[in-house]
């Protein structure tokens, strides 16, 4: 379902992301692991059509986010970093007004968007203008949005930053009740969240890809933190030749 080749961005002289290459299939949750700046939100925004690579490809279902970026954008859903939405819309208009992008109409788009109010827990707060949101609720009203025409694809940039532990654990379980429909992406730092909702785990450091395995092989190796201090202190991040 999604198909990364030899993703590469540079930004000036730093290349934020190098020679990057994995596949994800249906029914897996990848975890995408790294350490602040590893490079993790700049490979989702290559992957969702919103950054154009330096070099390489990325496809959606078949669907090349670049060369056919409308049928690729049709089936992905996206949570990008930060708080995305317009923040002097309230939660009810944002969605109403997502929905009208994705071509929901009538009893369909009413439907969806009472499930996803339902799903992600936003009827406190529906009418009330996003920027005056905490922003455990700007995080779920973009969360909202993403799964909101059902992609079968989800990409979803560090989905429970900014929750509450209690808020936490109840956007891992609305993960996890989709994987197995979906293929999905999370990018995190908290190696817990890896264990706790991934089928798959990629590690990246410095824009390099360095381990692509499932989470038991992780843990296999050793407590997590310093398997994964060990796995990320390699030689420093390459220069743009
Ligand atoms: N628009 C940009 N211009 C210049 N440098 C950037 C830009 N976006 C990201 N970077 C740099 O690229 C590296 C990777 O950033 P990012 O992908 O946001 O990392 P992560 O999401 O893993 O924390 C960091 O060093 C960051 O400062
Ligand atoms: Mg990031």
């Amino acid at each position: 379902m999604i198909e990364i080749k030899h993703l590469t961005k540079d930004f000036g002289s730093l290349r934020a992301v190098d020679d990057v290459t994995f596949n994800v299939r249906r029914g897996e949750v990848l975890g995408f692991l790294g350490p602040n700046g590893a490079g993790k939100s700049t490979t989702m925004k290559m992957l969702t059509g919103f950054l154009a690579p330096t070099s390489g490809t990325a496809s959606i279902a078949g669907h090349d986010i670049e060369n056919d970026g409308m049928a690729a954008k049709k089936k992905l859903g996206y949570l990008p970093e930060g708080a995305p939405a317009y923040s002097d819309m309230t939660p009810a208009a944002f969605l109403e007004f997502i929905a009208d992008i994705r071509g929901l109409t009538g009893d369909k788009k009413k439907a969806r968007i009472a499930e996803v109010v339902r799903l992600v827990h936003l009827e406190a707060v529906l009418h009330q203008s996003i920027d005056t949101l905490s922003k455990g609720f700007k995080r779920r009203v973009g969360l909202a949005q993403a799964i909101l025409h059902d992609p079968e694809v989800l990409v979803l940039d560090e989905p429970t930053d900014g929750l509450d532990p209690n808020q936490k654990h109840e956007v891992r379980a609305l993960i996890r009740s989709m994987a197995p429909n979906k293929a999905i992406v999370l990018s995190t730092h908290i190696l817990e969240e890896v264990e706790a909702v991934c089928t798959r785990a990629i590690i990246i450091a410095r824009g390099k890809l360095l381990f692509d395995g499932t989470p038991q092989e992780l843990l296999s190796r050793g407590p997590l933190d310093e398997v994964f201090r060990n796995i990320t202190s390699t030689p420093s991040r390459a220069a743009v030749s």
